[in-house]
């Protein structure tokens, strides 16, 4: 952790076998990166609620198309049954984000906020990634970069 990457420093990011999926990854972290370094901003005083409001816009935009790309790449190339899995997991996720989103919404409460970007979300990630990415990765990797 580092005041350039305070909730998650791209080299932990787990690298799996499709080029395309890691960049996908990289620009995610980037943002919750900046998401994190507003909240911690925030937690210290100086909070900018519309800037964490538009990072946080950002982020949930970008999850969807992010969710939405393997989804199709599962899809179009027939990833076997695990694609049932790994569209729920994403689903779920996005659930759970978006449940943030409107909380902050609601209640611009930076602390709730902060416990999620710093603690709940970069466990799943990497959880994620490491398993339901790594594995549909190996096998997208037949057919895409
Ligand atoms: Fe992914
Ligand atoms: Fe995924």
């Amino acid at each position: 952790m580092t005041d350039k990457h305070p909730v998650l420093p791209p080299e932990e990011i787990p690298a799996i076998a499709v080029g395309s999926m890691n960049d996908t990854h990289h620009e995610e972290v980037a943002l919750v990166n900046a998401l994190g370094a507003l909240l911690l901003q925030a937690v210290d005083g100086n909070a900018d609620i519309p800037a964490i409001t538009a990072a946080l816009d950002e982020w949930i935009a970008h999850t969807e198309a992010h969710f939405s790309r393997e989804n199709n790449m599962m899809q179009e190339y027939g990833f076997p049954p695990p694609y049932a899995v790994h569209a729920q997991e994403h689903s779920s996720a996005l659930e759970g984000l978006k449940e943030i989103q409107r909380q902050w919404n609601d209640d611009q409460n930076v602390e709730q906020l902060a416990g999620y970007v710093f603690n709940s979300w970069p466990q799943w990630f990497q959880m994620h990634v490491n398993s339901m990415d790594n594995v549909t990765a190996q096998f997208l990797s037949n057919f895409v970069d």
